[in-house]
């Protein structure tokens, strides 16, 4: 259609916004962190046919009709393994909405440490030795007596000591959080504590003694990230502050193994525990999908999953990322089945299928096309003091009253060690101070609106 100066009108190209729900437990650094970047970023991303925006809420905890719909395009989940109605909710969310979720809750329910351990070794991975023990007590069920009566074999659990060898870890299969692990010397210490573990079952593990590094890597979609580890200093240290720490291939094997197990278990957001000794990786631990994001542990490298939570809830939001709902393990398979091929070949043929899994390059120029800003805005953000009272409130949450300004300070000041060795890139970082200059000072982070809103 003309205009009456002649010319072509212009049709404006609708809006669509994208609702991001962060359904949380006692998390509070990084959900303010998050929040306040996303309102800094304010972002107005052409996308197809629409220029889309983004709202964050928390969301609610309250009854809900199992018809009824949800807003919601993208949840960072932190409650489905120990919260059900939420976790429920989710499930709901995803069969009836199309509801994206970090992380898949039916795999977050069933693939315990256990199943993860049983996959990743029919995979090659080169996982401990490890023995599942019957439990030394139980719940009085009605079938309990004539169950064990007829089936359960009387064991030597010496035997089973010899079989793993020691020094070795006793810990419930499905464990978490250090919960009754602990390191056996002997025979007589596997007794003592099989007798206190009461109704846990448990795993009997070869330790990896002597290893000479210890490494936790993070993987947030196709975003992975190293960290030596020392399980063995106070909490706020165990993510040490070391660089240059891994040697070679060591970096690629981690963050192969770490996508691998990730993209198999449907878990966008998880981490993998590996011990290296005499230069082979053991991976120990790697079913957390929800791992820790505390800045009280994080400290140094707290922004880095901030930015990376961020990056990919974001492309996922905005490019309406379709959930898989089921897993699908079967070309893994398929690798672990070639013959001629050493472990580290298949290692990476697994790897580039996570990769593919997470759809690295879309994600990859997705980033560079519409989030050339946010490392530089979220750059800012963490000299600020916003930031510095996100992490105080979180450190009050967990330190006595004396140590909460210290603390503080000594986590803010990692975050700013964190700054000076990450500078945004220069393109950004201008674009960012332009930014700054012409806008007002920022505002306090807002309550969230949604925590008298519903869920739909
Ligand atoms: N096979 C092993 N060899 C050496 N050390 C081990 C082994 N298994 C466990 N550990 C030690 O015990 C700690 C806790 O074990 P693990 O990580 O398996 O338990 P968890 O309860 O899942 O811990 P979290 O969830 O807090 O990481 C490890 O961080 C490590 O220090
Ligand atoms: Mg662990």
């Amino acid at each position: 259609m003309a205009t009456k100066r002649g010319k072509a009108a212009v049709t404006p190209r609708p809006r669509e916004t994208r609702h991001i729900g962060l359904s949380l437990g006692a998390d509070i650094c990084w959900p303010i962190c998050y929040e306040e970047i996303v309102r800094r970023l304010d972002l107005n991303i052409p996308f197809g046919e629409a220029d889309v925006d983004l709202a964050v809420e928390r969301v609610s905890i309250e009854p809900f009709d199992l018809r009824q719909s949800c807003k919601y395009d993208v949840v960072l989940d932190r409650l489905t393994h120990w919260y059900p109605l939420s976790r429920e909710w989710i499930k709901k969310a995803i069969l009836m909405d199309g509801l994206y979720v970090l992380n898949n809750p039916w795999s977050v329910q069933s693939n315990e440490k256990h199943t993860t351990y049983c996959a990743m070794m029919h995979l090659g991975m080169p996982i401990p030795d490890t023995w599942m023990i019957p439990p030394k007590a139980y719940e009085p069920l009605p079938d309990l007596k004539a169950t064990l009566n007829a089936y359960a074999k009387l064991f030597d659990l010496s035997a089973v000591g010899r079989a793993v060898g020691y020094p070795a870890f006793m810990k419930p299969f499905d464990g978490g959080g250090w919960k009754g692990v602990s390191k056996i010397d002997d025979a007589a210490q596997l007794k003592q504590r099989y007798d206190e573990s009461g109704k846990l079952v448990m795993h009997l593990q070869q330790a990896v003694a002597p290893f000479d590094r210890f490494v936790r890597c993070i993987g947030i979609g196709p975003q992975t990230y190293l960290v030596r580890y020392d399980p063995d200093v106070p909490l706020h240290n165990r993510y040490t502050l070391d660089r240059d720490f891994l040697d070679g291939d060591d970096a690629e094997i981690l963050r192969d193994t770490t996508l691998t197990i990730n993209a198999f278990f449907g878990w966008d957001f998880n981490s993998c525990e590996s011990l290296r000794k005499d230069g082979t990786w053991h991976p120990i631990d790697f079913a957390n999908p929800c791992p820790d994001s505390q800045v009280t542990s994080l400290h140094y490298h707290f922004p880095w999953l901030v930015i990376a939570k961020l990056k990919w809830s974001i492309f996922c939001a905005v490019t309406k990322r379709p959930f898989r709902r089921n897993l699908d393990w079967a070309p893994f398979y398929e690798i672990a089945a070639l013959p001629d091929l050493t472990y580290r070949e298949k290692l990476r043929r697994y790897g580039a299928l996570a990769r593919k899994h997470f759809d690295t390059d879309a994600f990859e120029a997705f980033c560079r096309e519409h989030l050339s800003e946010l490392d530089a805005i979220a750059w800012s953000f963490f000299g600020t003091a916003e930031a510095r009272e996100a992490f105080r409130k979180k450190v009050a949450a967990l330190y006595p009253a004396h140590e909460v300004e210290p603390f503080t300070d000594l986590f803010f000041k990692r975050v700013q060690d964190w700054r000076r060795d990450n500078p945004p890139p220069v393109e950004a970082a201008a674009v960012e101070s332009a930014a700054v200059e012409a806008a007002p000072a920022a505002k306090p982070v807002k309550p969230a609106k949604s925590a008298t809103k519903k869920k739909s």
